[in-house]
């Protein structure tokens, strides 16, 4: 019943949607840019044009409503995002989104309607950004902190601002948009951004649950000077206390099973050869499906850099960027989306979500699901990333009978 030519060229026409200032490889479409908002629009002419009533919510959410015929009960939610990271690919979120408007354009084609309203959602910020991530999902289900919106960030000002930008409004968000009970279900297609489907050579996976994430913004502060006629013992390198946390945060997450830590992002001023670094601005991230994993490393990585400050002399602010818990998904989600994904390619696995996915915000207020698509060399967050369009279009398959058997299960 999907129409697969249809999708493909949907998400081929969004990935001409791009930022055009950057180094041109991959998509790049990162929350709150020119493009970003040029995307939405192209989104929502399109979510529009198959007949969704189109609105934008208080946390920047863009969202297609399909009525339900008992339309007083809460919708559906399907989605995903479509902000990319800088360098990124042109499915990770992209395929999640327009494979749920092809869900909804397939309903409105063949008649057939739902008990329950349908909305399509095109999540804020998913992506991690200076000013967070999972932006939109955590207005819609946990409000977003007076802090969170008035912190300037150099190069992308406030969060209220941005809010403001992409047609949100800040001043409507500190208290949840929606209730435990205002969604019936949310599902999320993804692409699975690991080996693991490609490995056992199989097309779709029911996602049993996703990693929790622990993310700081840290600037240490030490001396710029020569780097010649300054002698070691009287430098204050904020970039040396730098390196012994990045390998403290490879050794702390080595010496645990599954769990990942990351230094991802990392601005050292005055960036010169021949001058003493000054200051460093970087990122550390955690991930583990155990938080109490996530709370370990971060205090062995914590107390490695508090020593390697204090040894020489330099100081550091940190600045929590995002912390979310490890979810679960209900077990009678996941045997409702293997059983759609066995149904439209036959065969199926379980598997966890290494990645973060607005579905851990949305878990904490309704029941929520991902179905996974193999991935080609298990490569995302890269130009290489890449689901075939056989794959995708099984995915809006098993979405598609997911959203039907939710519709007769839930309330
Ligand atoms: C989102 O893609 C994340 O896992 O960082
Ligand atoms: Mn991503
Ligand atoms: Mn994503």
């Amino acid at each position: 019943m999907i129409n697969q030519q249809r999708l493909w060229n949907n998400l081929a026409e969004l990935a001409q949607i791009r930022e055009a200032d950057v180094p041109p490889i991959g998509t790049t479409r990162r929350a709150f840019t020119p493009a970003y908002i040029t995307g939405r629009q192209w989104l929502a002419t399109r979510f529009a044009a198959v007949g969704l009533q189109v609105f934008i919510d208080a946390g920047g959410n863009l969202i297609g409503r399909l009525p339900g015929s008992d339309d007083a009960l809460p919708p559906i939610m399907i989605g995903s995002h479509s902000d990319t990271v800088m360098g990124g690919g042109s499915y990770d979120g992209a395929l999640g989104v327009l494979g749920a408007l092809e869900v909804a354009q397939t309903l409105i084609d063949h008649g057939i309607s739902l008990r329950h309203p349908l909305e399509v959602v095109d999540f804020m910020a998913e992506e991690s950004t200076p000013l967070g991530s999972l932006l939109g999902s955590t207005a819609m289900a946990a409000g977003l902190d007076h802090d969170v919106l008035m912190r300037d960030v150099p190069g992308w000002g406030t969060l209220a601002d941005a809010l403001r930008r992409v047609g949100g409004n800040p001043d409507a968000v500190a208290q949840p948009l929606r209730r435990p009970g205002e969604i019936a279900a949310y599902v999320e297609i993804h692409i699975e951004q690991g080996p693991r489907l490609e490995r056992a050579d199989i097309v779709l996976g029911a996602v049993t649950g996703i990693v929790g994430i622990r993310r700081a913004d840290i600037t240490c502060y030490g001396q710029p000077d020569h780097a010649g006629t300054a002698s070691m013992d009287v430098r204050r390198d904020a970039l040396a206390a730098v390196a012994q946390l990045i390998v403290a945060a490879e050794q702390a997450a080595n010496r645990r099973t599954g769990a990942v830590a990351t230094v991802g992002a990392l601005e050292v001023l005055p960036n010169q050869s021949n001058v003493i670094p000054g200051q460093v601005r970087f990122t550390v991230e955690m991930r583990s499906l155990d938080m109490v994993e996530v709370e370990s490393m971060w205090h062995e990585i914590h107390d490695t850099f508090v020593a390697a400050c204090a040894a020489r002399g330099v100081t550091f602010a940190i600045h929590a960027l995002h912390d979310s818990q490890p979810v679960v998904f209900g077990e009678s989600m996941i045997s409702t989306i293997e059983s759609a994904c066995n149904a439209a390619v036959g065969t199926s696995m379980r598997l966890p979500s290494g990645a973060g996915h607005d579905g851990s915000m949305i878990g904490l207020i309704a029941p929520a699901g991902m179905i996974f698509v193999r991935t080609k060399n298990g490569r995302s967050h890269c130009p290489e990333e890449f689901s075939a369009p056989d794959d995708n279009a099984a995915s809006v398959r098993a979405l598609l009978d997911t959203v039907r058997a939710l519709d007769t299960m839930v309330d």
